[in-house]
Order: structure tokens, then C-alpha cells, then sequence
């Protein structure tokens, strides 16, 4: 089994101050364990900033307009992420979606620029319950439609699978629903596939070792550096493991 990509979305917590100590932390940690991969933390925007590690942590932006510059109040484009060499940003967020309203149009737009400026684009899709409750069918034209104008070819593109009744719920799909979706989405996209929602040290075994799930992208428990290091820990094993 090859390495697992794992992402921590720190959403509206930490500071600048705390995400400082939490990267140097990380740094400390992967150094311990040998850690040879790539992981990558998504702070807020006010705590973006180029991090001097020893270990491949790699800083994404939970959100960016799609523009150098310009007059787009409560944003920020190219230029604020160029400042700290930020090259990776999550597009289409369930939060992001649901709470904020963006449209697939806005969204696709979005990765459709982020994609024109080489950044890798972890990108989010997810159905709500009662999506998941109308059956395989239902939730296949809903994946569907929120791939609608991305280009599930791109090869800087990371999915990542976050039904929104798992996001933040303490609830997690099942390894066989993940396998079930994870094998529908692949048919639209050769790239990682992430599987994302209520996913914790004590379940990260069993999430990461479902066939088509190629790592996680970890909210709440992300936060806590102790949880993010002993999920880091899980996913060394087992790739050693297998
Ligand atoms: P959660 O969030 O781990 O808190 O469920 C996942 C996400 O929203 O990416």
C-alpha cells in the first residue's frame, strides 16, 4: 500500500500564533517517525504564512477568490497567497456550499482559474442525508452535477468524498459505503480520491484501508496535535504493513 494522503482543515480555529506552534510541532513529529510523505494543513487565512520545516507540510488556503487583485471585499486572490508561496487551495467545500452559498457555477469558475494558475486543487463533493436516503441513484446525479464544469482530469487535482451528514456529525459512512462511492466517483476521475467526514484516530485504520480511499481529509480531529500526529502514526504503519 502506498503512502496515504492525509490534510488536516483547520476551518475558523486556530490562530496565527497557534497555527505557528502546531506546524512546528507536525515538523517535530513526522521528523520522530520517519514521516517520508507529503501532508497538508489548511489554516486560516489569517494565519497563512511560509513555515521554515524540516518535513514536506505543505500550507493550503481554505478559500481564495478567483483574481490577482481587485475590489472584492472579505477576499483575497494570487497576490495575498503569492506573498507566502501558496499554491494549494480547497475548492467546493461543503461549508463553503451550504453555509456560504456557493453555486457549481461560482465553484467551477473557481477551480477553473486556480487550475489556469498551476495550484493544486483539493476538491470537494458530498451529498446531504436526504440525498444519501433517496438511494445509489439519487446520490450518483448529485456527485454528478457537482462535478459539472471541473475538469476531473487535471493533474494537480485531489478529490476528496465528504457526505455532509458525516461532516462534523461524529458520524462516519461505513468502509462499504465509502468503497461503493469511492468506486462510482473513480469512474469520472483517475485522481486521489480523499475520503472526508468525522474521520478520527480511532477510525482512520479502517477508513484508510478501504479500497479506492487514497487518505483523508480531517477536520475536528485535525486540530488537536496530538489527534493529527497519532493519524499520521496509523497511516505510517500502514503503508509498512502492507
Ligand atoms: P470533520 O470535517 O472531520 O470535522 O467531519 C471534515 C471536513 O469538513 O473536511
Amino acid at each position: 500500500m502506498s503512502r496515504k494522503i492525509l490534510a488536516a482543515n483547520f476551518k475558523t480555529n486556530h490562530t496565527r500564533a497557534s497555527t505557528r506552534e502546531y506546524v512546528a510541532a507536525l515538523d517535530a513529529a513526522m521528523e520522530k517517525m520517519g514521516y517520508g510523505g507529503e501532508t497538508y494543513i489548511f489554516p486560516p487565512a489569517t494565519a497563512l504564512d511560509r513555515f521554515e520545516t524540516k518535513n514536506d507540510i505543505r500550507v493550503g488556503a481554505q478559500n481564495a477568490y478567483p483574481t490577482v487583485k481587485g475590489s472584492f471585499t472579505g477576499e483575497i486572490g494570487l497576490e495575498q497567497l503569492g506573498e507566502f508561496g501558496i499554491e494549494t487551495v480547497l475548492v467546493g467545500h461543503s461549508e463553503r456550499r451550504h453555509i456560504l452559498g456557493e453555486s457549481q457555477a461560482f465553484i467551477a469558475q473557481k477551480y477553473a482559474w486556480f487550475k489556469e494558475q498551476g495550484f493544486t486543487i483539493f476538491y470537494c463533493i458530498g451529498e446531504p442525508l436526504e440525498v444519501r436516503e433517496a438511494g445509489d441513484e439519487a446520490v450518483r446525479r448529485y456527485l454528478v452535477e457537482q462535478l459539472e464544469g471541473i475538469d476531473t482530469a487535471y493533474s494537480k487535482l485531489i478529490l476528496a468524498y465528504e457526505p455532509v451528514w458525516a461532516i462534523g456529525t461524529g458520524k462516519t459512512a461505513t468502509p462499504d459505503l465509502i468503497e461503493t462511492t469511492h468506486a462510482m466517483i473513480k469512474r469520472f476521475s483517475d485522481r486521489p480520491l480523499l475520503y472526508g467526514g468525522s474521520v478520527k484516530p480511532a477510525n482512520i485504520e479502517e477508513i484508510l484501508s478501504v479500497e479506492g480511499c487514497d487518505g483523508a481529509l480531517i477536520g475536528t480531529a485535525s486540530w488537536e496535535i496530538s489527534s493529527m500526529v497519532s493519524m499520521l502514526e496509523i497511516s505510517e504503519k500502514l503503508k509498512t504493513k502492507n
